[in-house]
């Protein structure tokens, strides 16, 4: 770990109920009471924002409200899309952008990773950038060259005086739901590699606190050893974070590692 204070984000994708979501962020929020020196954000569906914040609220909790996606454009006609002032309105202060959901199923392009990355963070909100390659791109060698480029583009013409608003997930696309998770040295290489990326866009002290998560099966067993690694700053978490107890206990291990 670093003096980077760890990030731990529950991506909850398109699972959970209203009522299973309540009871998820119940405890969620159970367990962690007393917890320091981590950051911890959900990411419930867009319809259980409101339901997940006013628990959030009521109970003092410092998790996070975070949303999975948005749209780049402030309002108009855009059947079924979400700006990014009504997420603010709903108690949202961090988004995700380029998940590789969205980037392989949903089919978003860089163009469009890079707008709405532009847009949150031109909004004042927390941006959570995931990068990463897939499978044939990392058996041909090209992990980091994917890696750079998903950075470089993502981040065209944003600022230095935004990155401090920002994460980097590096989630290899064929660890995620998976069950094959990277090993903590692999993650560790791609994500050195990726600060070297960031050092370069903006220098040393800005690169040197943004924090870069890894994703794509993290479990209470494998996430001590990766968050022990000096460029691993949290995890961005999903089919672990469906169950208050097991992310808890992946919230613990980066406390723990730290
Ligand atoms: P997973 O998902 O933990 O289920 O692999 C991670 C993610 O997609 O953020």
């Amino acid at each position: 770990m670093t003096t980077r204070r760890p990030f731990i984000g529950g991506n909850w994708k398109m699972n959970t109920e209203r009522a299973s979501a309540s009871s998820l962020v119940r405890g969620v929020i159970d367990g962690l009471v007393g917890l320091q020196g981590v950051d911890v954000a959900v990411f419930p569906p867009f319809p259980y924002l409101l339901t997940v914040g006013s628990i959030l609220r009521e109970r003092g909790s410092a998790v996070r409200l975070g949303a999975q996606d948005a749209y780049f454009e402030p309002d108009g006609a855009f059947t079924g899309e979400v700006s990014l002032a009504m997420l603010r309105d709903c108690g949202v202060s961090v988004v995700l952008t380029g998940h590789s959901e969205r980037r392989h199923i949903l089919g978003e392009g860089e163009t469009i990773v890079h707008l709405k990355t532009k847009a949150v963070l031109d909004a004042g909100l927390e941006c959570i950038l995931c990068v990463g390659e897939k499978l044939d791109e990392r058996e041909e060698g090209r992990t980091d060259s994917v890696n750079e480029e998903q950075v470089r583009l993502g981040l065209r013409d944003v600022p230095a005086e935004q990155v401090d608003r920002l994460t980097i997930a590096y989630e290899p696309v064929w660890a995620i739901g998976t069950g094959r998770t990277a090993s903590p040295a692999d993650a560790q290489d791609a994500q050195m590699k990726i600060r070297r990326v960031l050092t370069d866009l903006y220098g040393k002290d800005h690169a040197s606190r943004i924090r870069i998560m890894y994703g794509g099966s993290v479990k209470a067993s494998n996430a001590r050893e990766l968050f022990a690694q000096p460029d691993v700053d949290g995890g961005l978490i999903g089919g672990a974070s469906l169950k208050a107890s097991d992310f808890v206990a992946i919230v613990r291990a980066a406390v723990a590692g730290a």
